[in-house]
């Protein structure tokens, strides 16, 4: 079943082409990865699909709705949610509470009026702190709930941003560059908690430079270059294909992992 479908997605910033007819499908289920080199476009296809720019050509289609320039908090709703290439947490909040708040942020449209009832809020809806530390639970930090997110260590914090972005409940999760800056002990725990929110039925969409990581939880990989799909395969086609080793490696590297192999 087809949860996410891009089609012939286009959006340019000044003469710059950040995306040039960009397609695939989704299926549900899916850890879905999209690669590239840096400024292949990865970012502003996160953007372009969670609603934050709108393109200039193309269709989003959401299961079978078309969801093409909706606004972030109407994708929230439709369920979709994704993480920031920068970590988005209120250092002083606990980290309890950073979830709470990202439910919150994509309920209210106003986020600024509602900033000023938040204490309120967070202290009358018991439910929403229970779901809030199920979710800190999923991405073990169960036991960080009142910590003040400012205390966490890094590995932990990027962790908290999935569980805030898992807060609206999605069913479709992006996540740009969730191990990025991760110690392999971090990133071996963020590995985990991807495989259990697949698991759990929510289909993932990755960005990810940690090559290791995104041939291990894969089940398709797209490889952008300079806004171009360069392809899209599983991990094995993807770690043999050419073109996708020029693009990361420069014509000289083919040479030299040709020579490597022997
Ligand atoms: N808001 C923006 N304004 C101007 N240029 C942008 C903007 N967002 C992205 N770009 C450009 O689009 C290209 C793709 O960037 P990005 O999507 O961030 O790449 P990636 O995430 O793959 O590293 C780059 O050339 C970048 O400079
Ligand atoms: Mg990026």
């Amino acid at each position: 079943m087809t949860v996410l479908r891009i089609e012939n997605l286009g959006i340019s910033f000044g003469g710059v082409n950040a995306l040039a007819g960009v397609g695939f499908t989704v299926r549900r289920g899916d850890i879905f990865a999209v690669i590239g080199p840096n400024g292949a476009g990865k970012t502003t296809l996160f953007n372009v699909v969670s609603g934050i720019y709108t393109p200039k050509t193309g269709r989003i289609l959401l299961g079978d709705k078309d969801v093409t320039g909706l606004p972030p908090h109407q994708l929230a709703r439709l369920g979709l949610s994704r993480t920031f290439q920068n970590l988005q947490i209120f250092f002083r909040m606990s980290a309890v509470e950073n979830v709470m708040v990202g439910r919150h942020l994509h309920e209210n449209r106003n986020v600024l009026a509602h900033f000023f009832t938040l204490p309120s809020v967070l202290r009358q809806n018991k439910t929403t702190r229970e779901k809030s530390e199920d979710l800190l639970a999923l991405v073990g930090l169960r036991d960080y709930a009142d910590r003040s997110a400012g205390a966490l260590p890094y590995g932990a914090l990027k962790r908290l941003e999935i569980a805030r972005a898992l807060a609206t409940e999605p069913h479709v999760l992006l996540l740009d560059e969730p191990a990025a800056g991760c110690n392999p002990v971090e990133t071996e725990e963020i590995d985990v908690v991807i495989q259990k929110i697949a698991a759990s039925g929510v289909t993932v969409v990755l960005v990810e430079h940690d090559m290791r990581l995104v041939m291990k939880i894969s089940s398709r990989i797209h490889v952008l270059d300079q806004g171009h799909t360069l392809a899209e395969g599983d991990a094995s086609e993807i770690r043999n294909n050419p073109a996708v080793i020029a693009a990361y490696l420069g014509a000289q590297g083919v040479t030299e992992v040709r020579r490597a192999r022997g």
